[in-house]
């Protein structure tokens, strides 16, 4: 729950299965029916984060940059700390040897502990007080090399007491890299800790195995239920050894804030804890300060959004802007992070703050030039049209749409879903009272207006982002079913569990592994094409039916539409409008004769969301040839009659009356005849007539008549 909750959301009711309709397709899959009606108590494994005398719940966090990691654990007693790190080939059979690297800790004494002896769910826990006793102590690694494995333990630095080894391998310092956005851990969050920690390391054990492109891990906060509940962060940090391979960049959620223990667990880069990044300005009591850090080009800025009032929002914005002012220009992708989703699809859509900061917020962002903001708090999953000044950019930006290009000032807001399971949210009705209406896209007015895709079907799931030069990749994807690890689910805090129609239907129960949904969003504005093809190479001149010539639009974003501009050499031919993505236009009946460079230019109705102007890069011959014609010759009463004829043309010009090869006569032809005398000796006469041509009709020659004069 937010802690600045406003006004009161109506609860929209998804699309969720009873266990009857999809008792089948269940039952093909191999699975059982869990939820309210068929809920089986979970039975996972409990974490094991009671002290052992050494170091526990160690985090490697993310660095200042891809060659740097932050480790930060809790130790049981206050005595100096190291961490020890080699390059793992260079280890003798797993041993750490003298080619060593010893990295003194930085310690503190814990403060604000929790000595709470019990978990959410008042199970009792042996050995929790003892945690209040604890230092934290962390650690920078720095001067990572590329493409290489590393081992390292952390702990007593006299060597007394050492954590287990953990290797992790760093990748290429440049190029392409995915990472992985996880929403709202929140551990305990279901009133049991072990199988939110089950779940949650489920969720990272399988995005980490199945996309080994995954370099960073990016929260969206809310890491635990309760700020200072050390079982809590136990079964965040040692579910799974994910978190001690990858480097996770935290972000701090409102059930983190209250108290010490984020900052205990999370040392992070390039901080800045100054009190306008505290709730109340209380540096004491609270964890906070905004951070940034850069990783192989992109630049990530990571906020604490529950210092909200009395200025704080102000005070985010122009950390923002001072950071990408001093840094953008060698990012060339801009991520924010923040908990707090203002374009919260469920529960949190009409909360005060995010009314507030749909306005301020927005209107910075665009004008910075940020591409995407990564958000959680709200359980559920969105992803925004691109949004420019608290306003869709692009008014022909479709729900859903695959290929999305923000323009300038449009940034994507994104939400992730519960990674873990603990806590779901339904999707709520958009409330046009409270600012945050409907989309007029969607017949049913269930969505958001900002939002072109929400969903919920109470699984767990990431967000994978891959990155390269031209586009970031984003795709959600399912990490459980309704059957797996799934806290919420199998403790009744929700009543169902399933596929839901957000914004298309798919098959339910849906794998694990499968995309709720996946959109590239462009860097640069794509490209089109445009290409030129005619119904003929070659027409006649004066033809009924000249050839018709079509520009086909190619590339860009969604449907293009615009006007072809038909061209001949310079000359313009005329222009048609885009249908479909083609246009076409018929060739004067009257284009000269001779060869024609035909061409089309292509300019866009919208040349800013949805694709460039474009022209043929080559120019097509259209050919024109003379108009054939038709000549006929007859004889009597002592003339000669020549017709020539040509479809749609009346013919005047010069005909020749030849015997044989001699030529009799020459005689002009006006409107296709002429009757000429023509004195023919006693005989037999063989007579043909050449009609010689004009510049738009062809030479013709005609039939032979047999002339008899007695
Ligand atoms: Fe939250």
């Amino acid at each position: 729950m937010s802690l600045l909750s406003g006004a009161t959301t109506r609860r929209r009711t998804t699309t969720l299965r009873v266990c009857g309709a999809v008792l089948g397709a269940a039952l093909i899959a191999g699975a059982s029916m869990v939820g309210t009606n068929a809920a089986t108590a979970a039975t996972n494994t409990p974490t094991t984060n009671i002290s052992t005398g050494g170091p526990i719940h160690i985090l490697l966090g993310v660095g200042a940059t891809e060659s740097q990691r932050i480790a930060s654990w809790y130790f049981p007693t206050n005595v100096a700390q190291s961490l020890e790190i080699q390059k793992t080939a260079s280890m003798t059979d797993g041993v750490f040897t003298d080619a060593k690297q010893t990295v003194a800790a930085s310690e503190a004494a814990n403060t604000a502990a929790d000595s709470s002896a019990t978990d959410s769910n008042t199970k009792s826990i042996p050995g929790i007080a003892a945690e209040s006793g604890y230092i934290n102590a962390h650690a920078t690694i720095s001067a990572l090399e590329p493409n290489t494995s590393y081992t390292y333990h952390v702990g007593a630095a006299d060597g007394s007491a050492w954590s287990a080894s953990y290797t992790f391998t760093t990748k290429s310092f440049s190029g392409d890299f995915d990472f992985l956005f996880f929403g709202d851990p929140q551990i305990g969050s279901s009133g049991f800790t072990d199988d939110d920690g089950a779940g949650w390391a489920d969720t990272l054990k399988y995005a980490t195995s199945t996309e080994p492109d995954a370099e960073l891990l990016v929260s969206g906060g809310d890491q635990v239920e309760h700020a200072n509940n050390e079982y809590e962060w136990g079964a965040f940090a040692d579910s799974s050894d994910v978190l001690k391979r990858y480097p996770w960049a935290s972000t701090i959620g409102n059930h983190d804030v209250g108290g010490k223990a984020y900052e205990q667990h999370n040392q992070v880069p390039n901080s800045l804890k100054v009190p306008d990044f505290y709730p109340g300005g209380n540096t004491t009591a609270n964890s906070g300060g905004d951070y940034w850090y850069m990783y192989k080009g992109v630049l990530f800025i990571d906020i604490n959004s529950n210092a909200y009032a009395a200025g704080s929002d102000a005070a985010h914005v122009n950390y923002v802007r001072d950071v990408i002012n001093r840094y953008g220009d060698d990012a060339k992708w801009t991520t924010l992070v923040y908990h707090h989703s203002i374009y919260s699809p469920a529960d949190h859509a009409n909360d005060r703050d995010n009314q507030q900061r749909r306005f301020d917020f927005t209107r910075s962002f665009s004008d910075m030039g940020v591409d995407l903001v990564l958000q959680g708090h709200d359980h559920s999953y969105s992803r925004s049209y691109a949004i420019k000044n608290g306003k869709k950019a692009n008014v022909n930006e479709q729900p859903a749409a695959p290929e999305v290009f923000s323009g300038p000032g449009g940034v994507i807001y994104m939400t992730a879903n519960s990674a873990s399971g603990s806590k779901y949210y339904d999707l709520t009705t958009p409330d046009a009272t409270q600012g945050y209406g409907a989309d007029p896209l969607d017949p049913k007015g269930e969505r958001h207006f900002a939002n072109s895709v929400e969903n919920q079907e109470h699984v767990r799931t990431f967000v994978k982002v891959s990155v390269t030069d031209d586009k970031l990749t984003v795709q959600d994807i399912r990490a459980s079913d309704c059957t797996t690890l799934n806290s919420a689910v199998q403790h009744g805090k929700v009543d169902s569990c399933g596929v839901t129609l957000q914004p298309t239907a798919t098959a339910d129960p849906a794998a694990i592994g499968s995309t709720v949904d996946k959109f590239n969003l462009h860097a640069t504005l794509p490209t089109t094409t445009t290409t030129l093809t005619a119904s003929a190479a070659e027409q006649t001149y004066g033809t009924a039916k000249p050839a018709t010539v079509t520009a086909t639009i190619a590339g860009g974003i969604g449907t293009q539409q615009g006007t072809v501009t038909f061209k001949d050499g310079s000359k313009v031919l005329g222009t048609a409008p885009v249908k479909d993505g083609a246009a076409s236009m018929t060739l004067p009946k009257t284009l000269a004769i001779g060869k024609h460079a035909v061409t089309a230019s292509f300019v866009n109705a919208d040349p800013v969301y949805s694709g460039t102007n474009s022209k043929t890069a080559k120019a097509m011959t259209v050919t024109v040839e003379k108009a054939p014609s038709r000549t006929a010759i007859k004889y009597s009463g002592g003339k000669a009659t020549v017709q020539v004829k040509a479809t749609g043309f009346s013919v005047d010009g010069t005909a020749r009356i030849y015997q044989g090869s001699k030529r009799l006569a020459t005689v002009t032809v006006e409107n296709g005849v002429v009757t000429s005398k023509l004195p023919l000796k006693k005989g037999t006469h063989n007579l043909h007539a050449v009609f010689a041509g004009t510049s738009e009709l062809s030479t013709s020659t005609s039939p032979t008549i047999k002339v008899v004069i007695k």
